[in-house]
């Protein structure tokens, strides 16, 4: 720590130390941020030392000249902000961006994003979220990569890149919080914040490698999950924060815990009281306590009762200040806000936001090439509660975005389909609010659906239906829809169902019935505009799935990446072996699943050794041909498999995957390289090792065996 930090420590008092380990909020409106004089208060005396929730120039500019300049030390504050997936202009949720398999996309969104974010004097993100989840009713899957550790470990590298850039103190810098440390995507049966209860191997093949990735890609802070794993809360977790992030992964930024989570700790059922609470979190490794205020009220008690030391309390104040000095802050505490704003303030980058949502929208099904819709489909009908309810697009986390810069389904194919005749009809409202819903709707739904050549049924749900705190027993269309699906699909005019949603909706029997799908997800602003695109033919859908599919609510939690039973189940039939007498096991759609409008064929999957030294990379190359009649993008996976290792190893597991744009007819290669790191597993005992003996590796379109083409190496021994 440079010289003068240490003498700053030595200066303050503990009132300010604790100060510098709080975290308060600033009042938000659904307008923006207003300042309440209470928080102005705690600044002055020096009681905070972040600040959530508080954004926009002149706000922060005034809020930050009270810190820098009314206190008694001057020390800065970081304004923190849940930047999740944009910050004005709001892009595709993460869950459908991850499916883009683009981390060039990914980091591109997060740049601009960190470029309005701190144009908006926010100075953190909380975000990205790297939790991989594999249950549908759980609400935040909208907010994660999706149910593959690979997949969520390359997304994490590129989100860190993009919101912090090169250089923490630069203005344009959003520092990043790696969120929720970890395994809170399993929490029990997917009911929010219920307990985590995983092995110790699946919290470090499963949930950790986002975070070994973000760690080494630099990330400034880490936020522990609200829940606890195996009884231990994550914010009272020392073997979690310190022994596995701190020592193990080498994390030297800031903890930051969740909103309460220190509090929470009584109602979690190991802390007695706030004092108690407060020594646990800051002896697991927790330095910032995120509006809870146990750290306020709490720790000069357990400093009394001798649960703490002033030497624990200082190691967290110095981590706090060496980080705001990393952030610039104390260089320039305005990180560049007081020069004049940059024109493009408040500008959105609707082109950025467009390209985004086309590529995350996956196309589950395209029965007789309803889509692109042909010429002769003239008369289109808009119907279903989502089709003109351009707001809810922006999902659950819009930080500063603005519902009412979205374009809805229905404006947007009609400015996209200039040549047909559009008309719209809700049907329904969007329900799930335990009303019992309206069907006098139906009928003029129906009657257009009869009236038009090609219906869009638009249906799905409410953004407040998912996110945090958004847990559904029943992940499906919520209120009248599944009726209004029927009514409008027995008419037996085509259908097109573009389905809105913060996870997988769970309903096989419409998506069997409708000839066409596509999963929006939630899409941002350009929504609207991106399904015209793809509708129109304008573009080709090529976004893929990044969580399987459900056939069934009692499938839950299937995935790809399952270990093989010693009673397998080859063509999910026959008794005593690993099924569901009365469903598949396999999804509806497999991750990585989604269509375009050409088809392709893979040949000779190639391999540069058939045996691999252990410092050796293995490449891997495959030929791809567009064998349909229109340009297309196709997305190809690798996965490998170890039959036989001392752990039983997933049945498959994803370690790359490249796109490829080829006109109609046109052959082009996909090439991977796998380094040595490739083919590292936690062997029976939990370590690290290679080990040995045939490994298959496979490469195709989705997490489907039948669809892979596949070939075999001989690992040779380290
Ligand atoms: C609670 C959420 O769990 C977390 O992800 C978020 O960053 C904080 N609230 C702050 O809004």
């Amino acid at each position: 720590m440079a010289k003068d930090l240490q003498k700053l420590l030595r200066r303050m008092t503990l009132v300010e130390k604790i100060g510098q380990l709080s975290m308060l909020s600033g009042d938000f409106t659904a307008t923006g941020p207003t300042l309440s004089p209470d928080f102005r208060d705690a600044v002055r005396a020096g009681r905070a030392g972040s600040l959530l929730n508080l954004w926009g120039r002149e706000a922060v500019l005034e809020v930050q000249r009270l810190a820098v300049e009314e206190t008694r030390l001057g020390i800065p504050l970081v304004f923190g902000f849940d930047v999740l997936h944009g910050h004005r202009t709001i892009f595709p949720i993460p869950l459908a961006e991850a499916g883009s398999f683009d981390p060039m996309l990914w980091e591109l969104t997060a740049r601009r994003s960190a470029a309005e974010a701190t144009a908006d004097g926010i100075s953190l993100t909380f975000a990205p979220m790297l939790d991989v989840a594999r249950d549908p009713r759980w609400g935040r899957i909208a907010e994660s990569p999706g149910e593959d550790p690979w997949l969520a470990a390359a997304y994490a590298t590129a989100k860190v890149r993009g919101f912090q850039g090169d250089d923490l103190a630069s203005p344009d810098s959003l520092p990043a919080t790696a969120k929720h440390f970890g395994a809170y995507g399993a929490v029990l049966a997917g009911r929010e914040y219920a307990s985590v209860e995983v092995s110790e191997r699946t919290l470090h093949e499963v949930h950790l490698p986002a975070f070994v990735a973000a760690v080494q890609a630099g990330v400034a802070a880490v936020m522990p999950a609200l829940t606890d794993l195996g009884g231990v809360p994550a914010t009272a977790h020392a073997p979690l924060l310190r022994r596995e992030l701190r020592r193990n992964q080498g994390f030297d930024g800031v903890i930051v815990s969740d909103h309460s989570a220190v509090s929470d700790l009584l109602a979690h059922g190991v802390a007695g009281d706030l004092a108690e609470a407060a020594a646990l979190a800051l002896r697991a490794g927790v330095d910032i306590d995120m509006m809870g205020r146990a750290y306020e009220r709490g720790l000069p008690l357990a400093l009394e009762r001798g649960l703490v030391t002033e030497r624990e309390i200082d190691a967290a104040v110095r981590r706090v200040l060496r980080w705001k000095q990393r952030l610039g802050l104390f260089e320039d505490p305005y990180r560049g806000l007081s020069a004049a704003p940059a024109q493009s303030v408040g500008h959105l980058d609707r082109a950025l936001a467009r390209e985004a949502a086309r590529r995350s929208m996956v196309l589950l099904k395209n029965d007789g090439d309803l889509l692109p819709l042909s010429a002769s489909a003239r008369r289109v009908a808009v119907i279903g509660p989502l089709a003109a309810a351009g707001g809810e697009l922006l999902g659950p986390w819009w930080a500063a975005g603005d519902r009412a810069s979205a374009v809805s389904y229905r404006d947007g194919l009609a400015e996209g389909l200039p040549d047909r005749e559009i008309r719209h009809a809700a049907g329904c409202a969007i329900g799930g609010d335990g009303g019992n819903g309206d069907a006098s709707g139906f009928a003029e739904a129906v009657a257009l659906a009869r009236w038009s050549d090609v219906a869009v049924l638009c249906l799905g749900e409410a953004a407040e239906l998912s996110g945090e705190a958004a847990s559904r027993a029943d992940p499906g269309l919520p209120g009248l829809q599944r009726d209004l699906a029927e009514a409008v699909i027995a008419t037996g005019t085509p259908t097109l169902l573009v389905l809105t949603s913060g996870r997988p909706l769970i309903e096989p029997a419409i998506l069997s019935r409708a000839p066409a799908v596509m999963a929006a997800w939630f899409p941002g602003i350009e929504g609207g505009a991106a399904l015209a695109d793809l509708v129109s033919g304008q573009a080709a859908p090529s976004g893929r799935l990044a969580v399987s599919w459900p056939a069934d609510r009692g499938q839950i939690p299937v995935f790809f990446g399952q270990r093989p039973t010693g009673r397998p189940a080859p063509g999910d039939g026959g008794r005593y072996v690993s099924r569901y007498l009365d469903r598949p096991s396999t999804p509806l759609y497999p991750f990585g699943h989604g269509m375009g409008y050409t088809r392709f064929a893979l040949d000779t999957l190639t391999v540069t050794v058939d045996t691999l030294g252990p410092d050796q990379d293995l490449g891997v190359s495959v030929g791809v041909t567009n064998t349909g009649r229109r340009a297309g993008q196709e997305t190809v996976l690798l996965f490998l498999h170890d039959p036989v290792a001392s752990s039983a190893r997933p049945l498959l597991e994803l370690r790359g995957f490249q796109r490829i744009e080829l006109q109609p007819g046109e052959r082009g290669t996909v090439r991977f390289t796998l380094p040595p790191a490739a083919f590292e597993l936690l062997d029976h005992r939990l370590r690290p090792a290679r080990e040995p003996g045939r490994v298959e590796i496979m490469v195709g379109p989705a997490a489907d065996r039948d669809r892979l083409l596949s070939t075999w190496i001989e690992l040779q021994p380290a």
